[in-house]
């Protein structure tokens, strides 16, 4: 008898746990544990999401996705690293935050049970596979988009909804980013969907990335669309910088993406007695504040960054603005804050870990 009355657990899933055999070199998200939840949706009706064998998918070539890009994704971890656990981190976040990205997208909403239950059942058959390392985690990512076979454009009727997992270490090895301020292109402009987790935000990142890392950098910071003076976001992690014991992050538009780890070292980082301003940052005054020592770290957030610090930033002139290579004491403190909620080793305050039981 399963525990998730949303979410029909196939014998095959069971079977594919049973004999999968886990590489001992992970990375990040390149090996998939070999089951996946998938449920469709057809004009207006979910059909039952089932927990099944990872395959690969069929798709017709005008799939509305793959002209159209109506898609949607999360990122979210689970965590098994002390003995207890499996653990989740505010998952429901990620699905509230999942249907504000469909219904921008016009896309149907995800039945909340069947988002969290899903979320929930790969990572309790998959909590065997979860690397036990602070840190290492289960990468689950929850995606939805447009199955609709025609050239027309016009929102589909048809969708599929998946959560796939991958047995991970971290994000960044080198443990610290370089991070180029990207004054030309733009990511996201008002009115548009860049505080919508949307595939095409990613993909809009892409060039200026390989500009970057020609450059030696790892990242690119994004400034406003309008004055290009502004500090936004960083593609999959949001900015902070660190001011003596104060860390100030830009405050949240329609351009940025609403970051639930941003949001929760917010909350930390206040419950911790260290002042948090969030505010308008022009990159100017950041520059200038790291040259003057006033800015004494900074760093990226995000789920699969944790808490990563920025080493350098520099511009396309080849200035630069050196930081910390090592994580600063701030960004240490509230990693290790974060992670002792998110890995089950401290005190959860804020009722922000859901502990699961493990099947198979
Ligand atoms: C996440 O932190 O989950 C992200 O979305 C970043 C990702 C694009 C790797």
């Amino acid at each position: 008898m399963s525990d998730f009355d949303a979410i029909t657990i196939t014998e095959e899933a069971v079977t594919a746990l049973k004999s999968f055999q886990l590489p001992e070199d992970l990375a990040f998200g390149k090996v998939m544990a070999p089951v996946m939840i998938e449920c469709t949706y057809n004009q207006g009706t979910w059909s039952e999401a089932k927990l099944v064998p990872y395959r690969k998918l069929t798709l017709d070539p005008t799939c509305k996705v793959l002209h159209y890009a109506q898609e949607i994704f999360e990122g979210l971890k689970g965590y098994h690293t002390n003995g207890a656990g499996p653990f989740l981190f505010r998952h429901e976040e990620n699905m509230k935050r999942f249907n504000l990205s469909a219904e921008r997208m016009a896309m149907p909403p995800v039945p909340e049970k069947v988002f969290n239950q899903g979320v929930e059942a790969i990572t309790s058959y998959c909590a065997h596979l979860i690397p036990k390392k602070s840190g290492d985690s289960l990468y689950i990512r929850p995606f939805m988009f447009a199955t609709e076979n025609n050239l027309g454009i016009k929102p589909s009727e048809h969708f599929s909804f998946l959560i796939v997992a991958s047995p991970s270490q971290a994000y960044f090895s080198s443990g610290s980013v370089k991070v180029l301020v990207e004054r030309e292109a733009v990511r996201a402009c008002p009115g548009g969907v860049g505080h919508a987790k949307t595939g095409g935000n990613y993909a809009a990142s892409l060039l200026s990335m390989i500009n970057a890392k020609k450059k030696g950098y790892d990242q690119v910071l994004w400034l406003d669309a309008v004055t290009k003076s502004n500090i936004e976001e960083m593609s999959g992690m949001n900015f902070f910088a660190v001011y003596g014991d104060k860390i100030v992050t830009p405050s949240l538009t329609e351009t940025i993406l609403n970051g639930i780890t941003r949001k929760s070292i917010i909350e930390l980082a206040r419950h911790q007695g260290i002042e948090v301003e969030e505010t308008t940052m022009k990159i100017d005054d950041l520059l200038a504040d790291i040259k003057s020592g006033k800015c004494t770290e900074a760093f990226a957030c995000g789920t699969a960054v944790i808490i990563t610090p920025v080493d350098t930033l520099g511009l396309a002139s080849g200035e630069t603005f050196p930081l910390q290579h090592e994580q600063g004491p701030i960004s240490k403190q509230l990693r290790q804050a974060l992670l002792d909620i998110q890995e089950g080793t401290g005190d959860d305050p804020f009722g922000w870990r859901k502990e699961l039981t493990p099947k198979v």
